[in-house]
């Protein structure tokens, strides 16, 4: 008589289990955000992630609009979306499903089984091991073939990462940066804001706490402004130039077709994409954000850089060390 044998459950298959569903949530959790400060909500809601952007976790002299906000909450979408295909699932995401509510920036609903590919589960277990690497990086500029996957990642999510090569653009860039940071070091919201994320010892799970900031390399690079060894940064060390052969990264700009709020989410969605393959090829990522925060100097920048699509993040990319994971709240969900 013919036996039918039990088969093992296909990945995949039936709604996500309970550990699934933390598993999605805490990836979520592990995307980069300005100070640390997680501005996020997330929740399973009716068999879908949930992101929601937290206007409490808003930093009001830095990021007044909310787009650092909506870029991180981008940032968290694509670590979901990379999860739940490692879990074996279609994905089906929603940016700003809800036109009643503004912070509600997107949706990832697992769906039917589906084997992920061997690069979406190389760039899934990149989410872990990405860091901001802040030390000075060193070696050859990246390849061109490197050069290219960064590009093509940036173009998943329909924003183009511009590497800024030609020498005088470059320089260009180099002092918007410096002066940006030096307008920033001299607004005392700006300050304040600072002290209260940056090497604050009243925080453990968000900012950049005393154990991790005393940790961070010493900057000494015009590229790495924001020095979060100390409390307060020295604007001074902004204008150092760099040690020969140290410290001349790759510097790239994700730019945006529009400027809208879903554009800003779609940009942190391009952002992730970019950090996390360079993860996955052993490239360091630092953030220079300075240039972005002061609305003059961003529209500079845009000029320098064609004047038609919107820069929303100035990355600089190269062969730094290992970094320190810094500290996420449990209760991001
Ligand atoms: C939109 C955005 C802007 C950021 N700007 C800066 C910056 O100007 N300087 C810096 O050192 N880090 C910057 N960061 C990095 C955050 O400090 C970092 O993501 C956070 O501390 C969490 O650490 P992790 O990236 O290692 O997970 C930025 C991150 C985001 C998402």
């Amino acid at each position: 008589m013919h036996q039918e044998t039990p088969s093992a459950p296909i990945r995949g298959s039936g709604p996500p289990t309970g550990t699934e569903v933390e598993e999605l949530l805490h990836a979520a959790a592990l995307a980069p955000s300005s100070h640390n400060s997680q501005p996020w909500r997330l929740r399973w809601h009716d068999g879908a992630v949930e992101v929601h952007g937290d206007p409490e976790r808003m930093l009001p002299a830095s990021d007044p609009e909310g787009r650092e906000l909506r870029m991180a909450c981008g940032a968290a979408l694509v670590n979901v979306r990379l999860k739940a295909r490692t879990q074996g699932r279609r994905v089906h995401a929603q940016l700003m499903p809800d036109p009643d509510d503004p912070w509600f920036l997107g949706r990832v609903r697992p769906g039917a089984p589906l084997i992920p590919t061997d690069w979406e589960v190389e760039l899934a277990a990149a989410v872990p091991r990405r860091h901001t690497d802040r030390h000075p990086f060193t070696g050859p500029p990246l390849s061109v073939t490197l050069r290219g996957q960064l590009e093509r990642a940036a173009w998943r999510e329909r924003c183009r990462l511009i590497v800024v090569a030609d020498p005088r653009e470059r320089r260009r860039l180099r002092e918007i940066t410096v002066e940006a940071h030096r307008q920033q070091q001299s607004d005392p919201a700006f300050l304040a804001e600072w002290e209260r994320w940056v090497g604050n010892p009243d925080r453990v799970d968000d900012g950049l706490p005393p154990t991790h900031a005393r940790r961070a390399p010493r900057p000494d690079g015009a590229w790495r402004p924001r020095d979060f060894a100390g409390a307060v940064p020295d604007a001074d060390r902004a204008t150092a130039s760099p040690e020969p052969g140290q410290d001349e990264p790759t510097i790239a700009v994700l730019m945006s077709y529009d400027d809208t709020a879903l554009a800003h989410v779609r940009a942190g969605q391009a952002m992730q994409q970019v950090l996390l393959t360079a993860t996955a090829r052993g490239v360091g990522a630092s953030f220079i954000a300075p240039p972005m925060e002061l609305p003059d100097v961003r529209t500079e920048v845009r000029s320098l850089l064609g004047g038609v699509m919107w820069p929303q993040v100035v990355l600089r990319l190269g062969r730094g060390r290992p970094v320190y994971p810094t500290p996420r709240r449990q209760s991001g969900h």
